[in-house]
């Protein structure tokens, strides 16, 4: 048996074997309730020994003891200890030690996660959406960072599930890291089995932009939010093309990570919006950057504003301070006339504190969650029944409710309301409320290939930042279509609208074609010294990037919204196309089971090898989702494809579907049927 001198002897990255202090909690910063222990003795014991294997053998008496002690407090071993002391964020790309841009990148990138000021519990790793991680533990934080100092352009680092596997021999023109979060084995693909291998320490909820470190901080769903708004306002209110949400009110709930871009969004709409929020920590931190304009307890105080402010046709966003479903008892006993309806609680992570149950505070869902989870599970399936029961009284007095991609119908079928399935028996046909990207996103924004392209400037300077916005702004033809329209606005505004929290970055909604233009320009820009490098990637969430068949993939209705295909093809493909960094993901914004989904990072250093990845891997990201959502019939992806298949002649090709005449097909069947009787 191999000794742990010569274990140690054998590897030149590694944890310190100092052993560090414990750090002091910075009081004020939020923190993660308990996730539950759940795990037999057995399985402790592993868990254990998972955790210690990062670490030299003479710490292993004192940390056991420290980590069991974590493990059956927090339900999760996070190694508090080995977290570096004081706050950490994204620092100017040069301040980092690495042996290639793309290890220290991708530092800035990941730290940009754990800031205070972005994460929702930086203590625990976790950047938004209840449970999203950058990685499991410190540990783990520390030997990637080690092994992107290390890493060179010949390299590529593994991480599995947060886990760094090591660095493999490879090539310039291969991505630099590879990730995968939670992806697993389909007979374990649930719930309850994901909770073990998580507590054991074997596996990592990504979510989308946690765990793929391309978080951008709430600003990254402003611009989506802000899309979907005025969408459904020109599909549902009667809005003319050119205009916006001035009078309109829009209610919801959540403040958090991405939820507090709903708040931002109806302001830059010109609309007023009224969010719920339990947590007073979240509507402080909206309130400290602007994003919301003020709040009160008092619902009759809040629509009143709201009134006077739909009234004068004045912007304002207003958080409610207490539970979305005593706002919608009060919404439907007054009858508010409320425009847009929806809610952006973690509905993905219901029983693990994204639902704040109405009847108990914030303070005592956390303290019940540590205390007795079948006593919380009770209150929130009661709850989401009366949520869905107020949610029907609105709809059917005119209110257009969609789901926001928070599984909120789904954790409502969870509760036992099986109305809420359309047919009425299981979830496989979909549910009787829309969600907003089968009704609005997929068909006017995703299937044309409109999704979440994003950038960081990696020097930290305010006025890369002000370049990149001027050089795409002059890549969009406002005239081309109406999303172009939308997205020139956008970006000409998104100074004025103040939206980087953390690093220099930008969200903005593009086609393939505009990611490739303004990724060339930017290059170029590195090129001629113009900018320092600059970070490209996306939201998971994305036309092609993920499978999600109550979310990004709700509005493919050829029955292969059950596969997983594109996003792994998504994944494979910009991989083989030389991305920086690519990455896997199970779960994402919707819950273990329910999505594949992944993501890419491209370091923009001005070299005419990135020139080549651009204009290969950024067509095919997008390309390949469309490709697929015009095979599935999606009128507006069949017509990009065409373009495609017309623009790209000799490049590249699509195939495109022949369309049967409905009656055809429905006459045949239904003879069919009628001959086998039944
Ligand atoms: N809109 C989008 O485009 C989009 C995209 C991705 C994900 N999502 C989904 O939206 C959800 C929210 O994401 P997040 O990052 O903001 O999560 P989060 O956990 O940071 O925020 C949710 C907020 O809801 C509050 N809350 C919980 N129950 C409540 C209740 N009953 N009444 C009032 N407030 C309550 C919480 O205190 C929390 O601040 C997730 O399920 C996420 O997957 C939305």
């Amino acid at each position: 048996m191999v000794d742990n001198f010569t274990i140690a002897q054998a590897m030149t990255i590694k944890v310190d074997a100092r052993l560090p202090a414990m750090p002091a909690f910075q009081p004020g910063i939020r923190r993660a309730p308990s996730r539950g222990f759940t795990l037999t003795q057995a399985q402790t014991e592993i868990a254990l020994k998972n955790a210690l294997r990062y670490v030299p053998e003479e710490h292993h008496p004192l940390l056991a003891d420290e980590f069991l002690t974590e493990l059956l407090t927090y339900g999760r071993i996070y190694a508090y200890r080995y977290r570096p002391q004081g706050r950490i964020y994204g620092k100017p790309v040069h301040d980092y030690q690495g042996s290639c841009l793309e290890g220290k990148a991708f530092q800035v990138m990941i730290d940009n996660n754990l800031d205070f000021d972005v994460a929702l519990y930086p203590y625990e790793l976790t950047t938004y959406g209840e449970t999203g991680q950058v990685c499991q533990n410190w540990l783990q934080y520390l030997l990637i960072k080690k092994y992107l100092d290390a890493m060179t352009q010949y390299q590529t680092l593994v991480v599995e599930s947060g886990h760094p596997l090591g660095l493999f021999p490879s090539k310039p023109d291969a991505p630099r890291v590879i990730i995968t979060n939670a992806l697993m084995v389909g007979m374990f693909d649930n719930q309850a089995d994901w909770e073990i291998a998580e507590q054991m320490g074997v596996a990592n909820y990504g979510q989308m932009t946690a765990g793929g470190w391309m978080y951008i901080g709430p600003q990254g769903i402003v611009h989506g939010t802000f899309n979907t708004l005025l969408t459904a306002g020109r599909q549902r209110l009667g809005i003319a093309g050119d205009g916006d949400l001035r009078g309109k009110l829009f209610v919801s709930s959540g403040l958090g990570g991405m939820s507090g871009a709903q708040s931002k969004a109806m302001e830059i709409a010109n609309g007023v919006g009224v969010i719920a929020e339990v947590d007073f920590s979240r509507i402080k931190t909206r309130l400290d950057q602007g994003w919301i304009t003020t709040f009160s307890p008092d619902l009759a105080e809040v629509f009143k504003l709201a009134a006077i402010h739909q009234h004068k046709g004045e912007p304002i966003s207003i958080a409610y301070h207490g539970n979305i479903v005593d706002l919608l008892e009060y919404a439907v006993k007054n009858n508010v006339p409320i425009d847009l309806l929806s809610d952006q609680t973690s509905c993905h992570v219901a029983y693990s504190g994204g639902y704040c149950p109405q009847g108990i505070t914030f303070e005592e869902r956390t303290a019940l969650l540590a205390s007795d989870r079948a006593e919380f599970t009770a209150l929130v399936d009661k709850s989401l029944r009366r949520h869905f029961e107020l949610i029907r009284m609105l709809v059917a007095r005119g209110v257009y409710f969609f789901d926001y991609g928070n599984s909120f119908m789904k954790a409502v079928y969870d509760s036992g309301v099986r109305e809420i399935s359309k047919n009425g028996i299981d979830e496989k046909e979909g549910f009787i409320f829309p969600s907003y990207v089968e009704d609005i996103m997929g068909p006017e924004l995703f299937d044309y290939g409109y999704g979440p392209f994003r950038w960081v400037c990696l020097s930290g300077k305010e006025e890369d930042l002000i370049k990149t916005d001027q050089a795409a702004l002059s890549c969009i033809d406002p005239d081309r279509r109406g999303q172009d329209r939308d997205n020139y606005i956008w970006i000409k505004d998104a100074q004025k609208n103040k939206l980087v929290v953390g690093t220099k970055a930008r969200i903005l909604y593009q086609d393939a074609e505009g990611r490739q233009s303004i990724a060339l320009k930017f290059n170029a820009m590195v090129r001629m010294g113009e900018i320092g490098p600059v970070m490209l990637g996306r939201d998971h969430h994305d036309t092609g990037g993920t499978d999600s068949p109550f979310r990004e993939t709700a509005n493919i209705k050829d029955g292969s919204n059950v596969m997983a295909d594109m996003a792994t093809q998504c994944f494979a493909g910009n991989a083989a196309r030389g991305m920086s960094l690519v990455a896997l993901h199970n779960g994402g914004g919707v819950g273990i089971g329910k999505a594949i989904n992944g993501g890419f990072g491209l370091v923009l250093d001005g070299s005419e090898r990135v020139d080549a990845v651009i204009k290969s891997a950024m067509l095919w990201d997008v390309m390949g989702g469309v490709a697929r959502r015009s095979w599935a019939r999606n009128a507006n992806s069949i017509a990009t494809c065409a373009e495609f298949n017309k623009n790209y002649a000799g490049q590249g090709h699509i195939t495109l579907p022949y369309l049967p005449a409905e009656k055809l097909v429905k006459d045949l069947v239904g003879q069919a049927f009628r001959n086998l009787g039944q």
